[in-house]
């Protein structure tokens, strides 16, 4: 089946490439940043984390184990949950005046993510958008390559520690846009699973949806033998559509997290559970770090744009505020109604992995066999049941549609044609699934 959809296409790109960091994942493997970073010739760095983290134990670890290896380090903080224009040039200017070798960075995507645009704009100051792809950046590229970066997340979801992006809210706009570039890559990557044990229930459920967003979209993305090839190999896109080995990883990723995320999300003491989902979401990022995402990202950034009053338990966030993976998932079972008619069969294998019962369901079937698996997974964690529980209704519809359809590659990488008005129809379908 795979190697059907992989088929050769004219004009279609022949190629792929696969970018990953050198990983290690374990229990207590926060302990090697010290002698890792300094294989890496790293003498004084900055660790970017947020305030939350900030003088708690991961930190603590990770500065004893480069104190320990003669390394300085400048700890940079002030990070944003959700990071924006301009906390990212706060950083960059951190970074611009600390005459650092390297970067460490500890906490969630929303530190990871700052500390690879801060690097860009940092080295290599420019207008905001210049970096951005169009329609709304300039698209130039990053004129060289980065500080060496030690990536350590602390939650099981984003997967940014494999990945070539970093996802910003641009202020003015008033909406998240993708930075994307290989150069973007953390060089390394330590995933210690015990950073997810004092994770309240709430975040849990967020990444976690935000994990198997990644890895069924992955699955379920445009072959990439159906985009263009590209000329120059060097500007091959990261999100270059669905491939072989990223279908390896969601694959496993998505057994993961429709075995685990129950458990995970209810239980805190249930550390089998957490470190699976830990593994998957690491899974998860080296697929979609190497496909991209589709329409469920897309469509979360109209959400996250037009969002009023709201906030969620467990996050410690200022109204208005919606996690990203709720922000993901909300819209996802509607938008997998839609998609699975442009590839049925891998919307079937994908939640044949999620651990829906697949019998012997038609492709005619397969759309509502994956949102049905969703919708349950969804219930069993308390999520909100559709963008009505976010604060939406029918009169939101329209713009919605009209902030997302800016997010045009990862639209452009659903396995189906989709244009504004299949986006309203989606949103409309998605206000609930009672
Ligand atoms: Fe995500």
């Amino acid at each position: 089946m795979g190697c059907q959809y992989f088929q050769a296409c004219d004009h279609g790109a022949g190629t792929f490439t696969i970018g990953l960091p050198k990983l290690t994942f374990g229990r207590g493997c926060l302990n090697e940043a010290g002698v890792r970073a300094a294989a890496r010739g790293m003498s004084r760095i900055v660790l970017f984390t947020d305030p939350f983290l900030k003088d708690g134990p991961y930190v603590a670890v990770v500065q004893k184990s480069l104190q320990q290896a003669g390394i300085d380090s400048a700890i940079f903080s002030e990070i944003r949950i959700e990071p924006d224009d301009t906390s990212v040039k706060n950083a960059a200017e951190f970074i611009a005046q600390g005459n650092f070798d390297g970067v460490v960075s500890v906490g969630g995507g929303s530190v990871l993510d700052t500390a690879k645009a801060a690097m860009v704009y940092g080295l290599y100051p420019a207008d905001f958008l210049d970096y951005f792809p169009p329609p709304l950046g300039q698209g130039k590229p990053i004129p060289g390559p980065l500080l060496p970066h030690l990536a350590c997340p602390t939650t099981s979801g984003t997967g940014s520690e494999c990945t070539s992006m970093s996802v910003i809210r641009i202020n003015d706009l008033n909406t998240k846009f993708v930075l994307g570039n290989p150069l973007l890559l953390p060089d390394e990557a330590l995933v210690d699973p015990a950073c997810c044990d004092s994770l309240p229930a709430n975040i849990v459920a967020s990444t976690g949806f935000d994990l198997l967003s990644h890895a069924i979209e992955c699955y379920t993305a445009k072959a990439y033998t159906r985009w263009a090839t590209v000329d120059d190999p060097l500007k091959r896109p990261f999100n270059q559509g669905a491939n072989p080995w990223s279908d390896l990883a969601a694959t496993r990723a998505l057994e993961i997290v429709g075995e685990f995320i129950e458990r995970g999300v209810n239980d805190a003491g249930d550390h089998e559970a957490r470190d699976q989902l830990m593994w998957g979401a690491t899974l998860a990022g080296m697929a979609f770090g190497n496909s991209g995402t589709h329409l469920p990202h897309a469509l979360s950034y109209g959400v996250t744009h037009l969002m009023r009053d709201i906030t969620t338990d467990d996050y410690a966030v200022e109204s208005p505020f919606i996690p990203h993976g709720i922000s993901v998932i909300a819209s996802a079972p509607a938008i997998f109604r839609y998609t699975a008619a442009g590839a049925p069969e891998r919307h079937l294998e994908a939640a044949n992995s999620l651990g829906a019962n697949v019998g012997d369901a038609g492709h005619d079937e397969a759309g509502e066999v994956v949102a049905g698996r969703i919708i349950e997974l969804m219930e069993k964690t308390a999520m909100p049941n559709g963008i009505g529980d976010l604060g939406f209704g029918e009169a939101d519809v329209k713009p919605l549609a009209a902030s997302t359809i800016r997010q045009g590659r990862a639209i452009a990488n659903a396995p189906r044609e989709t244009n504004l008005q299949d986006i309203e129809n989606i949103y409309a379908a998605a206000i609930s699934y009672a």
